[in-house]
């Protein structure tokens, strides 16, 4: 059978629009999928990550962090059912690839290859993934634990370019970005240039909004200007789109690779000592 990628891509381009959900596109909860899928890699016990798609069970998809992505699998659900050849690791991967670039992000490498767990042995422990009320520190813990560098926890940070938050999923209350449905370095600008102001959200939870109360801010974004060292690339990527897209695009194909080993005819294997680390 030959797997065609290029088809299973349109079929995702296909569904991205969907006028009655939040902003009228299903892309940006596309994105958060695939990188939650992949954000809880460890390594230094080379586990987590995007292979085995183990988000598929209850302890994984019940992380607090992963509140609403119930969605982005749903909505993946027929184009699984159209391409049952795909694993379910592929496709969230890919489709956070797609929704990147059809909303006018760059080209972002990917490699097809994951293969699904068929239990949950492989599931990493809860609270891998940032809290947004956290700020510098709590950020390099966690992607440092990743092997990410401050340069590339700024680049990745700029996807809060695209949706929004959700109050009845993580607490915290609207867009980032004016457009949020369009990739671009907006985020960054906003950042510098915009006045953040501290204050309790509609459900009670702190976040910064502008002066409009129209946009946000989480307290790890806020951190990213705080910490003198992250600054210097929010202000690279404010003023250099193109850097920016391309330091994304090398950051995220990092991301979604994370844990990945392929044998030599490129699928990827489980490494049985994993478990026992786990
Ligand atoms: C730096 C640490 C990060 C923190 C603390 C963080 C936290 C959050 C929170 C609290 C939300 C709102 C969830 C909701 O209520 O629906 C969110 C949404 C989102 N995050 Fe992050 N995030 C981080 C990094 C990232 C990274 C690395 C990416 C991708 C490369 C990303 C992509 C997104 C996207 C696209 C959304 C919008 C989802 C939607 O519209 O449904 N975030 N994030």
């Amino acid at each position: 059978m030959t797997k065609d990628y290029g088809a299973v891509r349109e079929a995702i381009r296909g569904i991205l629009k969907k006028p009655d959900y939040d902003d009228g596109s299903i892309g940006p909860v596309l994105v958060r999928l695939a990188w939650h899928a992949s954000g809880t890699y460890d390594k230094k016990t080379n586990t987590g990550g995007s292979n085995g798609a183990t988000m598929r069970y209850e302890i994984e998809a019940k992380d607090g962090a992963n509140a609403g992505l119930e969605h982005a699998r749903a909505f993946l659900e027929p184009i699984k059912k159209q391409f049952p050849w795909i694993s379910y690791a592929d496709l969230w991967t890919l489709a956070g690839v797609v929704a990147v670039e059809a909303m006018g992000g760059p080209e972002i490498p990917w490699k097809s290859g994951r293969q699904d767990d068929t239990n949950d042995s492989y599931v990493p422990p809860n609270g891998r993934l940032p809290d947004g009320a956290q700020g510098q520190d709590h950020l390099r813990h966690i992607f440092y634990r990743m092997g990410f560098n401050d340069q590339e926890i700024v680049a990745l940070s700029g996807a809060h370019n695209l949706g929004r938050c959700h109050a009845d999923r993580s607490g915290f209350d609207g867009p980032w970005v004016p457009n949020p449905t369009r990739f671009s370095n907006t985020y960054f600008k906003l950042l510098l240039h915009h006045e953040w102001t501290k204050g309790k959200n509609k459900v009670g939870v702190e976040q910064y909004n502008d002066s409009d109360n129209e946009l946000m801010m989480l307290p790890a974004d806020i951190s990213l200007i705080k910490d003198d060292k992250f600054r210097v690339y929010v202000e690279k990527y404010a003023a250099d789109r193109d850097l920016f897209f391309r330091d994304f695009s090398a950051a995220f194909a990092k991301l979604i690779e994370l844990g990945v080993q392929r044998d030599a005819s490129g699928l990827a294997v489980r490494n049985k000592e994993i478990r026992a680390k786990l």
